[in-house]
């Protein structure tokens, strides 16, 4: 009685296990999950999967059935006398040998196919972007349009994009994981993947091979737009920086840069090689209209502050003018260095850092502060005033700094 009331209560914890852990995969946002492909790649990389896990489970569940079926038919029962011992039995091993290799050689067969389908030259008429691993941030290359960016890719839907993987440095890995990759951006070799966006959305994007400190910093978003909208948005991004200034105050805010924009034009005869602009919409994706799981939420070291100080993007595009930055970032018109992401139309982009931080005012000025307090081996070097760096730039710069680049737009 005792031993079946035990059996009881373990059936309906047993039970209540399975129903959470089903109900747990029952949520209808699975922004990142590779089960739900967006692509005929990612549906080709799936086909397969289901076949394998299909075919795995038949073979598990025989296995597993033959294996129940001995330990019971062949238990220790009382008064019965020692089994006896056997050494070799040639049917049964070659038997053994012989269903693997057979069930590989199955496998073997969609697995090949799908492997053709996939590493096959892209078709005609693709969208060329070249993807640039750095430790730890993404460049992207539109050659047909004469585009740099950094981080944030865009991509017309329905047309098939074709990208070469390359990388500046170590071994990286491109994947985003509704729409396609793995592909690895291997040393002297140009890689290539492409697919065909279906729907238009923001992805998130992943480094997913091990490239030293900031690998699992090194993140990107992927926005797929309609096809006007995309070449608006690359036509925008051939020029220069529309500089858009707006006050910038360093208070914590859980407003993104794109809320920022335009509010208070503030036009400056010594602002950079661009029109100041005060209004029309950007064709860029508004920041504040990031869904929740493509946002970016990290935490800022404790110990990393700054005072509530508020940026002016004039005084800002003075400061940028001798500041070290212009050694490693490129504003157009501006500065020409070739080591860091662009900044021409940083101010229109969702996050730093490699999708790390939002890009609003005060993270920015964090960022410039101590990038390496904020990401781990960040190849940016501290610029805030400190008691090992007396010369660094104070609060009030930090901001200004901010200011001028976040109304690059
Ligand atoms: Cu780049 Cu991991």
């Amino acid at each position: 009685m005792t031993s079946h009331y035990r059996t009881r209560r373990l059936a309906i914890a047993a039970l209540t296990a399975v129903i959470v852990v089903g109900l747990a995969a029952c949520s209808t946002t699975v922004p990142n999950t590779t089960l739900e492909p967006k692509t005929e790649f990612g549906r080709a990389i799936d086909a397969l999967w289901d076949t394998l896990l299909f075919w795995g489970t038949i073979v598990f569940i025989l296995v597993e059935a033959f294996l129940i079926y001995v330990v019971i038919r062949f238990r220790r029962r009382e008064g019965q006398p020692a089994p006896r011992h056997v050494h070799g039995n040639t049917t049964l091993e070659i038997a053994w040998t012989l269903a693997p290799a057979v069930i590989l050689a199955i496998i073997a067969v969609p697995t090949v196919k799908t492997i053709f389908t996939t590493q096959a030259n892209a078709p005609r008429g693709s969208l060329t972007v070249e993807v640039i691993g750095h430790q730890w941030w993404w460049e992207f290359r539109y050659p047909e349009h004469n585009v740099v960016t950094a981080n944030e890719l865009y991509l017309p839907v329905g047309r098939t994009v074709n990208f070469a993987l390359k990388t500046q440095d170590v071994l990286h890995s491109f994947w985003i994981p509704q729409l396609g990759g793995k592909r690895d951006l291997i040393t002297n070799r140009t890689n290539y993947l492409w697919f065909t966006p279906e729907s238009t959305s923001v992805w998130n994007g992943v480094c997913v091979e091990y490239c030293g400190t900031s690998h699992a910093n090194m993140r990107f978003k992927t926005f797929v737009v309609p096809p006007e909208q995309f070449d608006a948005w690359a036509n925008h991004q051939r020029g220069g920086p529309v500089f858009m200034p707006a006050p910038t105050p360093t208070a914590p805010t859980d407003t993104g840069a794109g809320a920022a924009a335009a509010t208070q034009p503030a036009a400056q005869a010594s602002a950079p090689a661009a029109q100041p602009q005060t209004s029309g919409s950007l064709p860029t994706f508004p920041a504040d209209q990031l869904p929740l799981y493509a946002a970016s939420y990290n935490p800022v070291p404790r110990n990393l502050t700054i005072g509530n100080v508020t940026g002016d993007a004039a005084r800002g595009a003075q400061i940028y003018r001798t500041a070290p930055c212009i050694a490693c970032h490129v504003v157009q018109g501006v500065s020409a260095g070739i080591v860091g992401p662009t900044l021409t139309h940083f101010g229109s982009r969702t996050s730093i850092g490699a999708g790390l931080f939002p890009n609003d005012p005060r993270h920015l000025a964090l960022w410039i502060k101590n990038s390496p307090a904020m990401k781990p081996g960040s190849k940016m070097p501290p610029f805030g005033k400190s008691p090992t760096m007396p010369a660094g730039y104070d609060d009030q710069q930090l901001a200004d700094l901010a200011a001028y680049l976040l109304s690059l737009k």
